[in-house]
C-alpha cells in the first residue's frame, strides 16, 4: 500500500508496534520539531485508516474495524509490517498490519461450561491483497507472539476468516475449535493456560 508522504520517515522499524497515543515512532529526539511531529502523526492516521478500510473490503465487512480514533478510545496495539525493499516510489510501502488487545470474555469449555477470561484477542489482520501468501502475514504473527509473550493456542480470534483459519492451522497447527456462543474462536489448549474462574 503506498502513500503519498515518506512512510519510512513514520516508521523506524520494518516492524511497528502503535498504541492508543498514536505517537509516530521513526525519528525522534532533540531538534525534531513539534510541527513536523504532528504532521508525521497525521501521515500515521491517515496510514492506520486507510488500511482499516482496505481490510474490511478484504472481509466484506460493512464498516472497518480499525481506525485512528477507534485505536485512541481503546487498548488495542497495532503492529505495522512496512516493507524496506520497495524503492520504487523511494517512499516506503505499508505490506500489512496486525492488531491485537485483550478482552473479557465468556468462553465455554468442553464440558459447556461458561469461563470468565481475558485472553489476547485477534482483532483485525490484513495483508495488501498483491503480497499474501508470501509469509509476510506469520512474519508479522511471529513477531506479535514473541513481543505479547503468549503461545498461540492461548488466543481468542474475533471473527476469523477462512483465509486465518488456514493460515493458522498451517502455522501453528491450530486446527480443532472449542464451539462457541459469541464470535471469538479459542481453539483445543486454550484451557491448558489458565486464563480465569469457571463460573458455572
Ligand atoms: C489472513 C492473512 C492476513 C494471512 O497473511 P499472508 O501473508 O497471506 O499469510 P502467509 O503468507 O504468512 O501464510 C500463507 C498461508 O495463509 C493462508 N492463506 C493466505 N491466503 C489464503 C487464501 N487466499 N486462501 C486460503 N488460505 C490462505 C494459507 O494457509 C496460506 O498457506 P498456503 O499458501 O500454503 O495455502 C491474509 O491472507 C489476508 O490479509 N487476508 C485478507 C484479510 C483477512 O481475511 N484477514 C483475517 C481477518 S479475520
Amino acid at each position: 500500500m503506498e502513500f503519498p508522504f515518506d512512510v519510512d520517515a513514520i516508521f523506524g522499524e520494518r516492524i511497528t508496534t502503535v498504541d492508543q497515543h498514536l505517537r509516530p515512532p521513526g525519528r525522534r529526539g532533540p531538534g525534531f520539531a513539534t510541527t513536523h511531529r504532528v504532521d508525521l502523526q497525521q501521515q500515521l492516521m491517515t496510514i492506520i485508516d486507510e488500511m482499516g478500510k482496505a481490510s474490511a473490503k478484504a472481509q466484506n465487512l460493512p464498516t472497518p474495524i480499525t481506525s485512528a480514533s477507534r485505536m485512541q478510545t481503546n487498548r488495542h496495539v497495532l503492529y505495522i509490517l512496512k516493507d524496506n525493499e520497495v524503492k520504487t516510489t523511494g517512499k516506503g510501502v505499508v505490506i500489512g498490519f496486525l492488531k491485537v488487545g485483550y478482552k473479557k470474555l465468556f468462553v465455554l469449555d468442553r464440558r459447556g461450561a461458561h469461563n470468565e477470561v481475558e485472553p489476547l484477542c485477534v482483532l483485525d489482520f490484513y495483508i495488501h491483497e498483491s503480497l499474501q501468501r508470501n509469509g509476510f502475514g506469520k512474519e508479522l504473527f511471529h513477531y506479535m507472539l514473541q513481543r505479547e509473550r503468549v503461545d498461540p493456542h492461548q488466543l481468542a480470534v474475533d471473527r476469523p476468516s477462512e483465509k486465518l483459519l488456514c493460515f493458522l492451522r498451517k502455522h501453528y497447527n491450530l486446527c480443532e475449535t472449542i464451539p462457541q456462543v459469541n464470535n471469538f474462536v479459542i481453539f483445543q489448549g486454550f484451557f491448558s493456560h489458565r486464563h480465569g474462574e469457571s463460573v458455572t
